[in-house]
């Protein structure tokens, strides 16, 4: 029996083939507001759970560029939104490239823009993938994996106290140094190159009281992991000045919508809110503050909006999610 058009929408597959949900679907309807004819950009496609809401809201005439670094994601999806036609088009390409893309297709301005951040559950559960520490595959983690650099070389070619930097300030690991040191004695004996083998370093390195009890609940290795995530693909690089710039992409009245799965990540997109609404990030006194004050847009979203209880019991990886979004003036 096919599955039906919800489940697709939700799915991206088949029922019972669960490659990806989309998170906070019904808000990120309602803030990007998708109409007929109108110009969108999902710079995050993954399986096109959202790209496949916005198409369906933005015909007759509608066109949706679909952006993701991953080139096999993107083949998926590309098959999965095949019935839009070229309302849909696909582009291989780091988002943070939007403004080229769109000079390339000749568009000077767009309705609105979505970034749903992070990785997919296809990406994370794909064993050859790389990203979880649950499984046994060669540690690599590049979402484009036309990339040359994997997580091993990062492990294996980081000088120590460049690693525990990039542990401690992506991971949020306070025990960073500790498990710097472990990998680094690790690696002199052979280098490492699968993700069960880096999970047990980092196991055996940090204490083994706590993991599974109270507050630290996540596998010991799951803060290293994110850190080495987002190291390999650059995942914060210039994120605040792009968001600036994706803006100015934006028509007037066009809407810049974005979803963050950690703190480091929704920390950069509400500062970047604030500065383009002309408020202050600063941490000076008030007759201290050289904030420029000039606003280019309004936050739509005084707090950050996060999945209810009916979502969460359906699909827990969304625990983490916040969304929020700005409007172009
Ligand atoms: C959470 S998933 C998106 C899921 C999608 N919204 C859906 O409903 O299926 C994030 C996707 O963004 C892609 N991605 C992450 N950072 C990117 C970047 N800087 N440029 C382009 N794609 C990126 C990942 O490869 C992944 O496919």
């Amino acid at each position: 029996m096919g599955a039906t058009a919800l489940e697709k929408t939700v799915h991206g597959g088949e029922p019972g083939e669960a490659l990806h949900v989309p998170v906070l679907l019904r808000e990120v309807i309602s803030l990007v507001a998708p109409r007929p004819g109108g110009v969108y950009v999902d710079g995050t496609v993954g399986l096109g759970g959202h790209s496949a809401a916005i198409l369906e809201r933005i015909q007759p005439g509608g066109l949706l560029l679909g952006i993701d670094r991953d080139g096999e994601a993107l083949e998926k999806a590309s098959g999965r939104l095949k019935a839009f036609g070229g309302s849909f088009r696909p582009v291989h390409d780091n988002y943070k490239n939007l403004p080229l893309a769109l000079n390339r297709l000749g568009i000077a301005a767009v309705d609105g823009i979505l970034l749903d951040m992070g990785v997919s559950s296809w990406q994370l559960t794909s064993e050859e993938r790389g990203f979880s520490f649950q499984s046994d595959a060669r540690l690599d983690m590049r979402m484009d994996r036309t990339q040359a650099r994997t997580a091993a070389d990062v492990v294996n070619e980081t000088p120590e106290g460049e690693l525990a930097d990039i542990i401690y300030r992506f991971g949020e690991e306070r025990l960073s140094r500790r498990i710097a040191a472990a990998i680094a004695e690790a690696r002199c004996e052979a280098p490492i190159t699968r993700c069960s083998q880096l999970a047990g370093i980092v196991s055996r390195a940090v204490p083994r009281h706590g993991f599974g009890r109270g507050r630290q609940r996540i596998h010991p290795a799951t803060r290293t992991f994110q850190a080495l995530r987002i190291a390999v693909n650059g995942e914060l690089d210039g994120l605040e000045d792009f968001l600036a710039e994706a803006c100015g992409a934006l028509k007037p009245g066009g809407r810049l919508v974005v979803i963050a799965f950690h703190s480091l990540e929704d920390r950069i997109v509400k500062r970047a809110f604030r500065r383009l609404a002309g408020q202050c990030v600063c941490d000076a006194p008030p007759e201290l503050c050289q904030c420029p004050r000039e606003a280019s847009a309004k936050v739509l979203t005084s707090r950050p909006r996060t999945p209810g209880r009916d979502e969460l019991d359906s699909n827990p990886r969304a625990r983490s999610a916040r969304l929020r979004a700005v409007e172009k003036s």
